[in-house]
């Protein structure tokens, strides 16, 4: 029989380094001498092309909550693919998330699909633009919303310019974009009211990630959002890209109590598949109707793989899935035992740092807690965070070494997050050797 000889891990990081920039699709920034090339996954393990294992706490950025070859995700897509991947129109399996959609989420009544969060939160914003004739946008600080401009600015605060101006995190996105941006800090419902009222004119909407990067919103500030934007007619839109269907079948609005006037959904919903989806209030959604086109009062919308059929079948399994009594029970339990297991660790390394997070996710920020904006985040000490994360990876935790938030999946359980606490010590260890 012949023997597999298995690439060296360098020799990978070659080849992945020779065709892709810093060997990467733009996910991580993995030093060279840890590149790797991912092979296979199956629940919450993964394992590399040079025949490493990891424990994966990323798990696709979150896409995969069911873990990696999920049985019932893999069974709906192999019995759709057999029927044609593609035909860029309304199919049995998209009209039937689409109902599934409209009747779970509170915000709905009316879907359309797309193929990422990007473009879910890009329609978003486009609609409010459509509905309200006006072009400004507020977002919240250290806010992600997808790698178009909006989404991308003041991501990182460098100069922590005061309030509402924006911060454009690097060259290619034109003064024009930026000026639209108005910035506020979250968990601040008083300079966020505030602000809404004094732009009420220039402002088509308010972004917010509900759970926002893995900081918690104080009780009452999504309220006293939700409430100035209903004062001053502005648009509220939910980025429910990482919180939907993860924090509970409906998302943050059902974990938070707060309803949005439009809602981008991504990642958990396609099962690991392209899939997104934004909807909202039908008179706002109403705009997108063909027939308008020529009309002041259109939006266009359009996307070539958005509501496949593939995506869509996969989405549907993920919904029997989350839906069974008790899978976000069991979540959260899973995420509390994580974050209370890390900071155990961390006091018994002396380190001063504390656990953000809410559901199954978990962020180590270095510094003592409470920790309730990105300010504090990006004034405590990013590079030891970066040291961790790459100390976990080399360790076999797949994981973002930029410091941001752990993924679980339902794939995890107790004795995985035994196995990672017991290297997540190891590398804190090494951090204040
Ligand atoms: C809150 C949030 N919104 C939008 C996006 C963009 O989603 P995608 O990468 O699918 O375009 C992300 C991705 O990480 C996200 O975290």
């Amino acid at each position: 029989m012949a023997t597999i000889v298995e690439p060296t891990a360098a020799e990978v990081a070659d080849r992945s380094w020779r065709v892709f920039p810093a060997g990467s699709n733009g996910e991580y920034g993995v030093p060279h001498d840890l590149a790797v090339v991912i092979d296979r996954g199956r629940g919450c393990r993964i394992r590399d092309l040079a025949g490493r294992e990891y424990l994966d706490f990323t798990m696709g950025w979150g896409s995969v909550l069911l873990g990696h070859a999920h049985e019932r995700v893999m069974d709906a897509v192999v019995r759709q693919i057999v029927h044609g991947s593609n035909f860029a129109h309304v199919t049995t399996r998209s009209l039937e998330l689409a109902e599934r959609l409209v009747a779970l989420s509170p915000a709905c009544d009316q879907v359309r699909f797309c193929a990422s969060g990007t473009e879910a939160t890009l329609q978003c914003v486009r609609l409010a633009r459509g509905a309200r004739r006006r072009g400004g946008i507020l977002k919240f600080e250290g806010a992600y919303h997808g790698q178009h401009d909006l989404g991308t600015t003041s991501l990182f605060g460098k100069e922590m310019r005061p309030w509402p101006h924006p911060e454009p995190l690097g060259a290619g996105i034109p003064d024009a974009e930026s000026g639209l941006v108005f910035v506020a800090p979250f968990n601040d419902a008083e300079t966020a009211s505030d602000l809404i009222a004094r732009h009420a004119d220039e402002l088509a909407a308010v972004i917010v990630e509900p759970l926002h990067r893995c900081l918690p919103p104080v009780p009452g500030f999504l309220d006293a959002v939700r409430a100035a934007c209903s004062k001053h007619g502005v648009i509220l839109i939910f980025d429910e890209v990482v919180t939907g269907f993860r924090l509970a079948v409906a998302g943050a609005q059902e974990r938070y109590g707060v309803v949005p006037d439009l809602v981008a959904y991504g990642k958990a919903l396609g099962g690991g598949h392209p899939l997104g989806a934004y909807g909202g209030r039908g008179d706002i959604m109403e705009i997108v109707r063909e027939e308008r086109l020529g009309g002041g009062e259109y939006v266009w919308t359009a996307s070539t793989l958005g509501g496949n059929p593939v995506s869509c079948a996969a989405a549907l399994a993920v919904l029997d899935e989350i839906e069974v009594p008790g899978f976000h029970r069991r979540l959260d339990h899973l995420g509390v035992c994580l974050r209370h297991g890390m900071e155990e660790a961390i006091a018994d390394a002396g380190i001063e740092a504390t656990v953000i997070g809410d559901g199954p996710l978990a962020q180590v920020v270095f510094r003592r807690g409470p920790v309730t904006s990105s300010r504090e985040i990006w004034q405590s000490a990013p590079g030891l965070g970066r040291r961790l994360m790459l100390g976990l990876f080399a360790r076999g935790v797949f994981l973002n070494p930029m410091g941001t938030k752990l993924y679980l999946s339902a794939a995890h359980d107790e004795q995985v997050i035994a196995d990672f606490l017991g290297r997540f010590r190891s590398a804190l260890a090494d951090l204040v050797a």
